[in-house]
């Protein structure tokens, strides 16, 4: 288990002087709104307890240093020579987001380096954004110890677009958002279009509900194959349908859309469109009726992911119909897709009851063991000391 202080105290340990801060940024759940970010359309998720730390030092030089406890060797590298193809591997998180900060106007010619030390203890690959943790907690360190004043949406944007170029993975804005701007028990409202974001309340345990996550173990692989594809998917709907973006139509288009476009095609562009729909109606029905009517939505977009996405796999559509059938309100996967994990959502005296359920069809379906727990919608990127 990481934290800010254990943090701080391994900066010192390995540099052998005490680091000027720390920060930390969360990990995020999805709780609809799945591949519609990079269509401008809307998302609605929330920061998870688990984080990532990142502890700074000032250095008198032009260097920054990068060291975690999750990776053996640091990098090193002078800020002048900061690129997207300079770097590679985990240290490409951080040392893109400053080299990407330079390209949102940040004046990198006369800072001076930092000595960097991350900790963090948001599960990799299993679709809760650890990437968009990294990214956030070093974007809000560099932005505070270099005194830039770029605000949050901003700070986003430069960790998409250190994912983007750096990196090389062609992800939206969902993640970023998400780590930088949720606030506790909250999950974020974000038009992806206007960037506006409005936090609105879950409410999950005072209405006696918890947030399951189960994570299948089945690892995703963005970069490559299937993300890439569905986003070329949307770009060819569009195209085919005249507009700049899916987000330009709605669900009363998708009788044009299959008049026009080829069945599968049409399938990814109808995802789209009712998954935009859903998420409206879901901050509305959280609105109106509270988080447990919202289960419906959840169990269709699942279920849109699964027949028109295709991005699930059979653990994970397991792990989803296991959860829907043993008493939870409701239950999709959560993130890009291709493995990951799936939430649920269930009251508080069912929870031993789905677990128990999932763990026995996946041993006897043959699966590797799921790691399931709960989580809590949590603070976003801060500073910790
Ligand atoms: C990944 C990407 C996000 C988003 C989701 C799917 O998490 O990083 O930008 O596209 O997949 O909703």
């Amino acid at each position: 288990m990481s934290d800010a202080a254990g943090t701080q105290q391994l900066f010192t340990e390995y540099y052998g002087h005490a680091p000027v801060g720390v920060w930390s940024a969360p990990g995020r759940v999805n709780l609809i709104g799945e591949h519609t970010d990079y269509n401008d359309g809307f998302v609605f998720p929330f920061a998870i307890a688990e984080r990532t730390w990142v502890a700074l030092g000032d250095r008198a030089d032009r260097v920054i240093r990068v060291a975690t406890s999750f990776a053996p060797d640091p990098v090193e590298i002078h800020l002048d020579d900061l690129a997207p193809h300079a770097v590679d591997g985990w240290a490409a998180y951080p040392l893109g987001v400053a080299w990407a900060l330079g390209r949102f106007g940040a004046d990198l010619g006369h800072v001076r380096g930092v000595d960097l030390f991350i900790t963090s203890d948001v599960p990799v690959g299993a679709g809760l954004s650890s990437s968009a943790a990294l990214e956030s907690a070093v974007a809000l360190a560099l932005d505070e110890h270099w005194g830039l004043g770029l605000d949050r949406p901003t700070l986003a944007k430069v960790g998409q677009l250190a994912e983007n170029e750096v990196v090389g993975a062609p992800t939206g804005i969902l993640d970023q958002s998400a780590s930088l701007l949720s606030e506790p028990d909250s999950a974020v409202f974000l038009d992806c279009r206007s960037l506006d974001a409005e936090v609105i309340p879950l409410h999950f345990t005072a209405e006696g509900l918890s947030l399951l996550v189960i994570d299948t173990k089945v690892t995703h692989a963005h970069a490559t194959g299937g993300y890439a594809a569905r986003r070329a998917s949307c770009e060819a709907g569009a195209r085919g349908l005249g507009v700049s973006s899916l987000r330009d139509l709605d669900v009363d288009d998708l009788d044009r859309a299959r008049a026009v476009l080829d069945d599968e095609t049409f399938r990814r562009v109808r995802h789209i469109l009712t998954e935009n729909r859903r998420v409206l109606d879901t901050v509305r029905t959280l609105r109106e009726q509270g988080p447990g009517a919202i289960g419906p939505l959840l169990d269709a977009s699942h279920a849109s992911m699964r027949d028109d996405f295709e991005i699930t796999v059979p653990e994970i559509d397991l792990a989803a119909a296991t959860a829907q059938a043993n008493g939870a309100v409701g239950a999709r996967m959560t993130g890009g897709g291709f493995g990951g994990s799936v939430i649920a959502l269930v009251a508080d005296d069912r929870v031993a009851e789905l677990t128990a359920a999932v763990r026995a069809a996946f041993a006897e379906h043959g699966f590797g063991e799921p790691v399931i727990f709960t989580e809590q919608a949590s603070a976003g990127a801060r500073r910790d000391a």
